[in-house]
């Protein structure tokens, strides 16, 4: 059972009574019965590259996991309504190759694309790099089947973009984390392929420049921008433990992504090109290297992705996804390297993220030396400060991660007595058994009636 009982980091392992595989949607509903009936509590499973310890439970040695990995079919590509249903196990990439095949772009896209799967990706409400473009998983979902706790199957397909008939019920399964139901089907929105994307890899003196620079190229570029990332140079050594060849294009404090996409009519070259030219004559940009081919732009792209592999080689680290109003992007980073310099030398704070959505990862590195219990305790406390600083500047202590078992306690004690309350709710109605996913979002107790 070993691969389905730890995390893609090595930082949590679990424990089960048993792993599940249906290979249909009517075995998933029987086995919900049969553990309805013998009181056993159920973990979904998707690809399992969750990072937050939704789908492992250390725990959880009378629970079982349920794999949805043998539900891997396309069941439809509909070219005229841009949309796509797939079994919940079917692997993003897969689902992204066979959308291309029919020169179409369903544009969820993310680190762990390989191995992720769309049923995990709903679950989890999944960002990415092309959010500020196209949304996360919750705007590109049109509907889901599901398989609810007492093992009756809720088909909500409906093929509809718009289907203003009460309440949206499969938004309360996207970003559920498995505690509501087993999604075994997802229906998506496509967009049309786009014929033109020009990459740009850029230098900037600060954060704050970066920020400035997004707000710019939104209205300059005709929204057209579909990724943009931050990246503080701290980040390139982490790259190159992955691959000691690469070499950042620019040399700035703090490097940009930029991707823009079109249709074939509009001469998206000009458009980037034009615009770095006037940000660079006005010093807000310092450098940049415009792709001028596949492979360029692949290196671009690999940098971003090395750094965090690099993290996971290196070992054991603070790792978050924090939510600030793009606006104070700078002063998160600036408070939160404040306080890790003051508060905990000797850690290094790496800064990197999804900056178009105000989504950084601000991740802590441990001091080689220190030993990993030693760096797991003080790590939880660096990321109770790190928490603070989002939440004390309106944020969110996650961007796109969700909560799972490791966050649980601080999310529950976040919230108020009312937001609790409608939580609780909304948990019992749908589970009144406790049986999908304990521990995971809500704290165990919590979804005792
Ligand atoms: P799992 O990890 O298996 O499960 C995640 C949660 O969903 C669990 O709570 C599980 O119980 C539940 N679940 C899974 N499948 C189902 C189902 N069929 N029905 C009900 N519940 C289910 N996330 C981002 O948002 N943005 C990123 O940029 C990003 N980059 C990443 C890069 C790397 C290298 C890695 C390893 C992870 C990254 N992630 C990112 C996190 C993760 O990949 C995503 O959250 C992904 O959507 C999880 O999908 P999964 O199939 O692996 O789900
Ligand atoms: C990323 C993941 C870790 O953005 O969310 O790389
Ligand atoms: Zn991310």
């Amino acid at each position: 059972m070993a691969k389905y009982l730890g995390d893609w980091a090595g930082d949590y392992r679990g424990g089960a009574l048993a792993v599940l595989r249906p290979a249909s949607v009517s075995e998933v509903q029987v086995l919900m019965r049969l553990c309805g009936e013998l009181g056993l509590g159920v973990i979904p499973q998707g690809g399992n590259t969750g990072l937050v310890s939704g789908a492992i439970d250390s725990k959880g040695s009378g629970l079982v996991v349920v794999s949805l990995e043998r539900l891997s079919s396309i069941r439809q590509i509909d070219t005229e309504n841009f949309t796509l249903r797939a079994d919940a196990g079917c692997v993003l990439q897969t689902i992204k190759d066979a959308c291309e095949a029919q020169d179409c772009l369903f544009p969820l896209a993310l680190g762990a694309q390989g191995s992720c799967q769309i049923g995990g990706n709903a679950a989890s409400n999944a960002g990415g790099i092309n959010v500020l473009r196209y949304g996360m998983a919750r705007d590109l979902v049109l509907g889901l089947e599901v398989v609810l706790a007492d093992g009756e199957l809720w088909s909500g397909f409906s093929g509809l973009r718009k289907n203003n008939s009460g309440y949206d019920l499969k938004q309360l399964f996207v970003g559920s984390e498995g505690t509501l139901g087993i999604i075994t089907g997802v229906e998506v929105k496509l967009f049309p392929k786009p014929a033109r994307t020009e990459t740009a890899y850029l230098g900037l003196a600060s954060f704050g420049a970066a920020v400035a620079l997004l707000n710019r190229a939104r209205r300059n570029c005709s929204d057209l921008i579909s990724a943009f990332e931050i990246i503080g140079s701290e980040c390139i050594e982490l790259a190159r433990l992955i691959d000691p060849g690469v070499r950042a294009p620019v040399l700035a404090p703090v490097q940009v992504l930029i991707e823009l996409s079109s249709g074939p009519t509009v001469d998206l070259n000009r458009v980037l090109a034009g615009f770095l030219g006037g940000a660079l004559e006005e010093g807000l940009v310092t450098d940049a290297v415009l792709a001028t081919s596949a492979a360029q732009t692949h290196a671009f792209w690999a940098i971003r992705e090395g750094l965090v592999e690099g993290q996971a080689k290196r070992g054991y680290h603070v790792r978050t996804d924090l939510s600030v109003r793009i606006s104070d992007i700078p002063a998160l980073i600036e408070q939160a390297r404040r306080f890790v310099a003051l508060e905990h030398p000797g850690w290094i704070p790496l800064a990197y993220g999804h900056a178009g959505d105000g989504n950084i990862h601000f991740n802590v590195l441990p001091p080689l030396q220190l030993a990993v219990a030693e760096a797991r305790a003080r790590g939880s406390e660096i990321t109770a400060g790190l928490y603070a600083i989002a939440v004390g500047l309106g944020g969110s202590i996650s961007a796109e991660h969700g909560i799972g078992r490791s966050r649980s306690g601080e999310f529950w004690s976040g919230l108020s007595p009312t937001h609790r309350r409608m939580v609780t709710a909304l948990k019992n109605a749908f589970d009144p058994k406790g049986l999908m996913n304990p521990g995971c979002l809500l704290p165990s107790t919590e979804t005792v009636p």
